[in-house]
């Protein structure tokens, strides 16, 4: 059986006060629309088709792969929006589900339980409703004598005794495509309005003896509609609340979950511990048995097992496995710290592998860099790798011990087993197992190499 879903996304969202489209609002990192997308594809089996209007240009480029797009031009409604859709589908599908792009928190498990309503359900709809005490602005769900759904009655048309029912119309619908193509036409135009509400096709089956069915669902979290900022920000809370909860149940410990900010595409292996005021953004994979935070921001990474990321700030950064980093570690852009490197105060690390085993304790600069095993980075030491042009590359090699504030200016190469006295400025390549000092600095003599561990 073919379903397929339409994705109502034309309204303008006037209410939000914004450039961006509202549909494009991020929340946990992802654009309010891809959240929709994601519940649908869970119920459906084709390609959705996302109904754009105000906006529609900047929304089209959005779903790109992960649907297909029609305009809905002017927009007249809910109903009117659907029809547009009608082309794409007809004759292509089974069952047509249609949700609104503005409830991201909606589950794909929902949406599939309102399908299996429908597989069961002899007439040709079933809708998504919801008991509630705040009304929200929701259509109400009025009831047939034997159980079934009537008509839905949009709140500023209520009356007295309508506006009493409890049972909301959360905005999800599945129909019979067949049916659907046929009485979407017959929707009457609202004499108030002059729009096509899909609302009104409830009451075209019940009339027609038809029985329209509804899937109560249980938790009301999932039905908020965002309409404001102020929703949007409801809407973000819980969203991160149920992303933490489940990292929480698959064994990750954090300590104050409600100052815990984690992106939905984020991964977290078990035992890791994440400490308060930590931002994970983006795309993000870590191990187990990491701490991380407090007061850390970790953007596009990845990180191995048992590292300890203390308030530190991490961009597209690459950490292995028993890395210490921080406080107020820097790593930007192509930062690999490999095995058992320490990172401490004030560092920065841009475009740089760090071998296993470096220790680079204090305050300084490492750019477009290769530093071997066991290398010591001296408090102060910067890779003067940009001469205001072009950026040049600096490779030291393993069991290199450079000297607090040793300025290393590239292109440059220290061999391994070389050292640099404090304050030096290297400016040419150093040999292997030399000593260099000065400004700039000259080799004064060769060196013996210890046996290391
Ligand atoms: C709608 C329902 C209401 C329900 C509520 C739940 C109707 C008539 N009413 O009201 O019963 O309780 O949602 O949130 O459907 N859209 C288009 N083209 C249009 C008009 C709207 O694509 O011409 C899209 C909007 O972008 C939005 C969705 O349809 O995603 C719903 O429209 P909106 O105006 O927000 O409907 P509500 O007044 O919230
Ligand atoms: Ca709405």
């Amino acid at each position: 059986m073919k379903i397929t879903a339409i994705l109502l996304a034309a309204g303008q969202g006037t209410r939000m006060k914004s450039s961006l489209p509202k549909v494009l609002h991020p929340i946990a990192g992802k654009p309010m629309i891809w959240h929709a997308l994601q519940a649908i594809r869970h119920a459906t089996t084709e390609k959705p088709v996302v109904v754009v209007g105000h906006s529609a240009q900047e929304v089209t480029k959005y779903p790109d792969v992960l649907a297909q797009t029609v305009l809905q031009e002017p927009q007249l409604g809910t109903g009117h929006a659907v029809m547009q859709a009608e082309p794409l589908l007809k004759g292509i599908t089974d069952l047509v589900v249609v949700c609104y792009s503005d409830m991201p928190l909606l589950r794909g498990e929902t949406l599939g339980k309102l399908v299996e309503t429908q597989k069961k359900n002899k007439g040709p709809i079933s809708i998504l409703t919801v008991v509630a005490d705040d009304p929200r602005g929701f259509g109400r769900i009025i009831r047939k004598a034997d159980g079934s759904v009537e008509s839905i009655v949009e709140e500023y048309v209520a009356t007295a005794e309508q506006l009493q029912v409890k049972e909301l119309n959360v905005g999800g619908y599945c129909f019979d495509a067949n049916w659907l193509w046929e009485a979407l036409h017959r929707i009457p135009k609202n004499p108030q309005k002059g729009e096509y509400y899909l609302t009104d096709i409830v009451e075209l089956a019940s009339k027609a003896g038809l029985p329209v069915q509804a899937t109560v669902m249980d938790d009301l979290e999932e039905t908020i509609g965002i309409n404001t900022r102020v929703h949007l920000s409801e809407v973000e809370v819980a969203m991160r609340r149920r992303i933490n909860q489940e990292h929480m149940l698959n064994g990750v410990t954090m300590m104050d979950p409600a100052s815990t900010y984690i992106d939905v595409d984020v991964k977290i292996g078990r035992d890791t511990v994440l400490m308060p005021n930590t931002y994970l953004y983006g795309q993000i994979e870590i191990g187990e048995g990491n701490r991380i935070g407090p007061n850390t921001i970790i953007r596009d990474s990845k990180i191995g097992n048992r590292c300890k990321v203390l308030a530190s700030v991490l961009e597209s950064a690459l950490l292995d496995d028993d890395v210490d980093i921080g406080p107020f570690a820097r790593l930007r852009k192509g930062a690999h710290l490999g095995d058992h490197v320490h990172m401490g105060n004030f560092g920065e690390v841009k475009d740089s592998y760090l071998a296993e085993g470096v220790k680079m304790g204090h305050f300084s600069y490492i750019g477009n860099a290769q530093i071997g095993a066991n290398t010591n980075i001296g408090a102060g030491t910067i890779t003067c790798n940009y001469d205001g042009e072009k950026k040049y590359a600096t490779e030291i090699g393993e069991d290199v011990f450079i000297g607090s504030d040793t300025m290393l200016v590239a292109p440059l190469k220290i061999g391994s087993g070389a050292r640099t006295g404090a304050g030096s400025v290297v400016t040419k390549n150093v040999a292997e197992d030399t000593l260099v000092v000065g400004m700039p600095a000259r080799a004064i003599k060769k060196m013996e190499r210890k046996a290391k561990k």
